[in-house]
């Protein structure tokens, strides 16, 4: 369980004033892959504000993540971006930006790569841990929404099945460490989009695609439902009170993208083939080492409470650094320690 509160160390808790130390244990309840899902809205909102998904619940010896023996990503791995729909240069820099940021360890503290780090922990039934480079590989354009406005799970891999088969600049087949990107624009619904997912990852299937190639889809919730997705960059109308933050690149869609991106390549790299590390019994639902952890983003986190980010200069919240931009990204099981860590964590 995601006990960000577990982590404090008693000299930092010491240091922390009596408030801050209140909020915490208000808040201190497990409380894994919280977002403000609309169909999770109870009874009453005291319990959507302070309790999380009631599944994981209990204390983190419960949590069996375990490792099932299958491939992680222990090669140099190389992101491939298919843009679906109508993107703008701004956006792109912003999603480029960040996944060249995972492996530039250049960046100050608190940074992606220091994220990241967390994720390397993992290994395979040889010992080798996840890879520490991460490249941004080949990027294709599908503008004109090949296979419309409305997309399925299974027509997903219909639309990379067209880019990598595509007769002009296709995009690289790259099974060893390659992964795909699929990013739809904000005029785009996929299913369960808004109501139960933000994004996803799977497999290719070789009878669709030709391949079993890693891929991700992850939307821009922009028009469709930024109060779930792009939260806390928006907030749902249901949950009286709360109040949005700001942006630090001044895109609420984008900026909700990147922690779902983050949270995508992490599951990506540590259970690509969905038989290396998850917890539950079921491999159609694994419960995976970024779903642990939606919703914290900082020590003390869960519920609807990110945990202490930091504040920019001019307004913005964020908990790391890239190249040059700042990103707000979910923290990831750390499999060492048994609980969510990240960068910005107040004890490190
Ligand atoms: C709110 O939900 C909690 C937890 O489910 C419950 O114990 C409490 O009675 C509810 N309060 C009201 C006013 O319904
Ligand atoms: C590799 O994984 C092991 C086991 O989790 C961990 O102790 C070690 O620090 C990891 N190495 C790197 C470079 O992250």
């Amino acid at each position: 369980m995601a006990h960000g509160c577990d982590s404090l160390a008693p000299p930092v808790a010491a240091l922390l004033n009596v408030s801050i130390f209140i909020t915490i244990l208000l808040f201190a309840q497990p409380a894994n892959g919280w977002r403000p899902w609309a169909k999770s809205l109870p009874g009453n909102t005291s319990n959507l504000l302070f309790a999380g998904s009631k599944k994981y619940e209990g204390s983190s010896s419960f949590v069996d993540l375990k490792y099932h023996m299958g491939p992680v990503l222990t090669a140099d791995t190389t992101v491939h971006i298919l843009w679906y729909g109508n993107w703008r240069v701004p956006q792109k820099h912003i999603i480029r930006e960040f996944i060249a940021s995972i492996s530039a360890e250049s960046a100050p503290s608190p940074s992606v790569s220091g994220w990241w780090r967390t994720v390397r922990l993992y290994t395979d039934q040889t010992g080798a841990n996840i890879t520490r480079t991460v490249r941004l590989g080949s990027e294709k354009n599908d503008r004109f929404y090949s296979h419309g406005k409305s997309l399925t799970r299974l027509s997903i891999q219909s639309v990379l099945k067209s880019a990598v088969s595509a007769t002009t600049k296709p995009l690289p087949i790259n099974p060893q460490g390659g992964l795909y990107l699929l990013l739809t624009s904000e005029d785009v619904y996929v299913q369960d989009f808004c109501g139960q997912v933000c994004g996803f990852h799977y497999f290719s299937f070789p009878s669709i695609v030709g391949y079993t190639l890693p891929y991700a889809w992850v939307g821009n919730s922009a028009k469709l439902c930024p109060g779930t997705c792009a939260y806390p960059f928006a907030v749902p109308d249901y949950i009286p009170g709360l109040k949005p933050l700001k942006s630090p690149n001044g895109d609420v869609g984008v900026d909700g993208m990147i922690s779902v991106i983050g949270h995508e390549v992490a599951e990506l790299a540590t259970n690509p083939l969905v038989n290396a590390w998850y917890a539950g019994q079921d491999p159609i639902a694994p419960v995976e080492i970024a779903d642990l952890c939606e919703g914290i983003y900082g020590t003390g986190g869960g519920g609807s409470y990110t945990g202490q980010l930091l504040d920019g200069h001019d307004g913005a919240t964020y908990n790391m650094n890239g190249i040059r931009r700042r990103f707000l990204v979910q923290w990831v099981w750390n499999n060492v320690v048994n609980y969510c860590t990240g960068p910005n964590a107040l004890d490190q």
